[in-house]
C-alpha cells in the first residue's frame, strides 16, 4: 500500500491531515494558497519536502483562480500568494526552493497570456511533485546498499513518505533496502513534542509490515549501548555548505550517542534541502513553535499554568558527526565543505 501525502483532487489539493493521525484518517482540502500555507503552518502537511510540493500547489492553484485576468491583476495575486506561502514556516529550505522554482517560470513569461502562465505553473508543481518520488526512489537505491542484511535502524521523527511526494527519505531508504530482500527492522523514536515517530513513522511502518519498535527519546542512548542499534538515519530541513544538517530537534541528540557508540549516522536528503548560501548550520533559522505543544497534547495538559516553554522544531548537527549524506545522485561520505561542493556542482552539470 502506498501513502498518498497529497493529490489533486478535483481540482484542489488534497492532503493527509497528519494531525489526527493514527487516530483517525483524514483530509483536507486546500483550494487556494491561503488554505495551503495555513495547511503547512498548522502541519496538516509536514516535512520538508512535503511542504515544499505543497507550496508549489499552493502557487498553482492561486494562478488557475487568477487565470484569465490582465497581467498586472494576475501577477499581483501571486505576488500575494508566493509572501503568504513563505511565511508559513521558516526553516525547511525546500519550501523557499519550490517557491523559487515557480517564480523562475512564472517572471520568465512576462508577455504570455495569464491563463498560459497558470496551465505552465500547474504543469511545473505536478513536476516538482513527481521529481520528489523519483529523487526518493534513487536515494533509496544509493543509501540500500550502506544497510547490512539484518540493519536495526534508528529513525527520528517522520522522513517517510508522509514527508515528502512518496516513498520518503530516510523511510525511503529503509523501505528500498526491504524490497531489495534484506531484513531491516527500524527502532522510531517517539520525536516528542509533536510525535511524528510514534504517530507518523510508527503507523507507516505498521501499514507495510516493516518491523518497527517504538521508544520514548530517552531510551537511544541505553538502546545503543546494549548493541539493540547497528544504524541511524534521519531526514533533513535544510542542509549548510559545510554539511551541517537542520533536522527535528532531538536529532542532534541521537548524532551525539551514535557517535559515543561508534555506530554510523546516516541522512537522507534530495539536493532541493541543500542551501548552499547558508556557510554553516549557524545561519539556518530555527522555527520556534508554540508552548502548547510542550504542556500538553490535544486537550490534555500535564504542566502547570505560568510555566516557561522552550519550544524549539529543530537542531542542526555538526557534519563531522556525519558519516554520510544521501542524496538522489548518490552518497557524499565524510560531508565537509569540499565534498559537499562537490556533490553538488557534479550534480548541477549532470542536469539535463
Ligand atoms: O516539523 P516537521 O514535522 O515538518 O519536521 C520534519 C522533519 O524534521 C523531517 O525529519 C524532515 O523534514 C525530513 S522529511 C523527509
Amino acid at each position: 500500500m502506498s501513502v498518498e501525502t497529497m493529490r489533486i483532487e478535483n481540482g484542489f489539493l488534497q492532503l493527509i491531515d497528519q494531525r489526527v493521525l493514527p487516530l483517525a484518517f483524514e483530509t483536507v482540502m486546500c483550494r487556494n494558497a491561503a488554505e495551503t500555507a495555513e495547511a503547512i503552518r498548522s502541519m496538516v502537511v509536514r516535512g520538508a519536502p512535503a511542504i515544499g510540493c505543497a507550496a508549489a500547489y499552493g502557487v498553482a492553484l492561486e494562478a488557475r483562480i487568477a487565470a484569465g485576468q490582465m497581467r498586472p491583476i494576475f501577477d499581483a495575486t501571486l505576488e500575494q500568494a508566493f509572501s503568504i506561502l513563505a511565511a508559513s514556516r521558516p526553516t525547511a529550505v525546500n519550501l523557499f526552493w519550490a517557491l523559487e522554482r515557480m517564480r523562475r517560470l512564472w517572471t520568465q513569461q512576462g508577455h504570455m497570456p495569464s491563463d498560459e502562465v497558470a496551465a505552465l505553473l500547474f504543469h511545473e508543481a505536478c513536476a516538482i511533485f513527481e521529481e520528489d518520488i523519483a529523487a526518493n526512489r534513487a536515494m533509496g537505491a544509493h543509501g540500500a546498499a550502506l544497510l547490512t542484511q539484518d540493519a536495526r535502524v534508528l529513525t527520528h521523527c517522520n522522513a517517510g513518505a508522509l514527508a515528502t511526494a512518496g516513498h520518503g527519505t530516510a523511510l525511503g531508504v529503509i523501505r528500498s533496502a526491504v524490497e531489495a530482500g534484506k531484513n531491516i527492522s527500524v527502532i522510531a523514536d517517539e520525536t516528542r513534542p509533536f510525535l511524528q515517530g510514534a504517530r507518523l513513522t510508527a503507523w507507516e511502518m505498521v501499514q507495510e509490515k516493516i518491523p518497527v519498535t517504538l521508544i520514548a527519546d530517552n531510551m537511544a542512548g541505553h538502546m545503543m549501548k546494549s548493541g539493540a542499534i547497528d544504524a541511524v538515519i534521519v531526514g533533513a530541513d535544510r542542509i549548510a555548505a559545510n554539511g551541517d544538517v537542520a533536522n527535528k530537534i532531538g536529532t542532534y541528540m541521537v548524532a551525539v550517542l551514535a557517535a559515543r557508540h561508534n555506530i554510523p549516522f546516516y541522512v537522507a536528503a534530495p539536493l532541493s534541502t541543500f542551501d548552499l548560501s547558508a556557510a554553516s548550520g549557524d545561519a539556518i533559522p530555527i522555527e520556534e513553535r508554540s508552548a502548547d505543544e510542550v504542556t500538553g497534547f490535544r486537550n490534555v495538559r500535564w504542566a502547570p499554568e505560568g510555566v516557561l516553554v522552550a519550544n524549539p522544531a529543530f537542531d542542526v548537527t555538526p557534519a563531522e558527526l556525519i558519516a554520510a549524506i544521501i542524496t538522489e545522485k548518490g552518497v557524499i561520505s565524510r560531508p565537509d565543505r569540499n565534498t559537499v561542493a562537490a556533490h553538488c556542482s557534479a550534480a548541477n552539470m549532470n542536469k539535463t
